[in-house]
């Protein structure tokens, strides 16, 4: 039967609901260039609202692999920043520090009669996974960090909640994860795509060509693919939703995160110090200094994010101890090719001290509203300047 037979009843599959659409433009807002991802959380997330997950399991199992300081644990932090409101409520379980099946007591708790049995609070117990919930949003997100490291005894944990959505405590008491987003996250496979990453080898002048971009993205997702069956047996990955190889960050996307980066500094600016409305104008000649001193495919973001923190943060910080700024002055940063260096100078703004207040005032408030975090990050303003002085 050809479909154009039925013009009036084809649907559009494509289409979100508001809740999970608001997911996604969170998500594209704050984590650049892992558009796969984004759609899977999105997707699993829509399923779950409308009750159509699968029971017995929970909302969505995924493992991340993929180069250092691509986004795969921000990814986890901003899907609990847009469900939760809060970037901080990711209950994290660190696999390294279990590397002993001794130390899966304090996840779990020791049954009754052995030692430390009631000390302390089990890391995984229902209190804990549920502590984040919110009026509107009763999902727990949960981050398996570095999961090859697992001793057997929490890998056996790990797959039955996989499996059946649940956990049992030392005292046999039962943990429901089916309201629980799981990520797992791996650096298996990180030596070899660090090797097609390096700067000799690969990525500076693969990426010079897009598709040559696109080539190695697809290499660097075979290599995690094949590390991750060749380590995990096939009931784990068996388990597994998907699995997603976040993508190496090119030129374009640490652009983007170098303004994401730069508004949070603007953010800090007027956190560390409301009363003084100090604001940070950061001219395109200093963006394209950072980039370049802050480019290393190796190490993502990472590294872009420590050149802002020695470039721009630690010389305005002296700025402020040594009081040479003030009261809505607006600092203004550039690049100078006589001296090879980044120049700073500050504009005066004649603010009435009344003003001041007010406007720290306003920003604290957008602060504890519901647009949370982000949305506090969003009004605070970086000034892209188009020349240089
Ligand atoms: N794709 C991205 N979009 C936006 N910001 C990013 C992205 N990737 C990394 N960052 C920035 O870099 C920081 C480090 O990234 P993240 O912790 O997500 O790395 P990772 O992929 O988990 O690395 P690792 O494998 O070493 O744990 C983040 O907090 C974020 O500020
Ligand atoms: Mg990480």
């Amino acid at each position: 039967m050809l479909h154009n037979d039925h013009p009036n009843r084809m649907l559009d599959i494509s289409r979100v609901g508001r809740k999970a659409d608001d997911l996604a433009k969170h998500l594209h807002e704050t984590v650049i260039g892992q558009d796969e991802a984004v759609a899977q959380i999105v997707q699993t997330y829509q399923t779950h609202l409308v009750g159509l997950s699968s029971t017995g399991r929970p909302i969505a199992t995924f493992l991340f692999l993929g180069p250092t300081g691509t986004g795969k644990t921000r990814i986890v932090e901003s899907t609990a920043e847009a469900l939760l409101n809060n970037p901080g409520a990711v209950i994290k379980i660190d696999c390294a520090e279990f590397q002993h099946d001794h130390e899966i007591a304090k996840l779990i708790g020791s049954p009754p009669g052995y030692v430390g049995h009631r000390e302390s609070r089990p890391r995984l117990s229902q209190d804990a996974i549920d502590k984040h919930h919110t009026e509107s949003a009763k999902i727990s997100v949960v981050l398996f960090d570095e999961i090859e490291k697992a001793s057997d005894a929490l890998w056996n944990l790990l797959l039955g909640i996989l499996d059946k959505g649940t956990l049992t405590l030392g005292d046999n008491q039962r943990v429901d994860f089916s309201r629980s987003l799981i990520f797992m996250t791996s650096n298996l496979g990180a030596a070899e795509m660090n090797a097609m990453l390096s700067p000799k080898l690969g990525f500076a002048s693969a990426v010079a060509d897009p598709n040559d971009g696109e080539k190695l993205s697809e290499r660097i997702a075979s290599t995690g693919v094949e590390a991750a069956r060749r380590r995990f047996t096939p009931e784990f990955i068996n388990r597994l939703d998907k699995i997603v190889v976040f993508k190496p960050l090119g030129d374009a996307e640490l652009r983007r995160i170098l303004d994401i980066e730069l508004t949070a500094v603007q953010q800090r600016l007027y956190h560390s110090a409301p009363s003084c409305a100090l604001k940070l104008r950061v001219f395109d000649g200093c963006k394209r200094y950072l980039l370049q001193q802050g480019t290393d495919t190796r190490y993502g973001a990472r590294h872009l994010k420590r050149t802002i923190e020695r470039l721009v943060v630690q010389p305005v910080a002296n700025l402020i101890a040594t009081e040479q700024v003030c009261n809505g002055d607006i600092i203004c940063v550039d690049f100078c090719s006589d001296s090879g260096q980044l120049d700073f100078w500050k504009e005066c703004r004649e603010v009435p001290e009344q003003k001041t207040a007010a406007a720290a005032k306003e920003m604290t408030q957008i602060f504890h509203t519901d647009v949370g975090f982000w949305g506090w990050m969003n009004a605070a303003q970086v000034v892209a300047a188009p020349t240089c002085m």
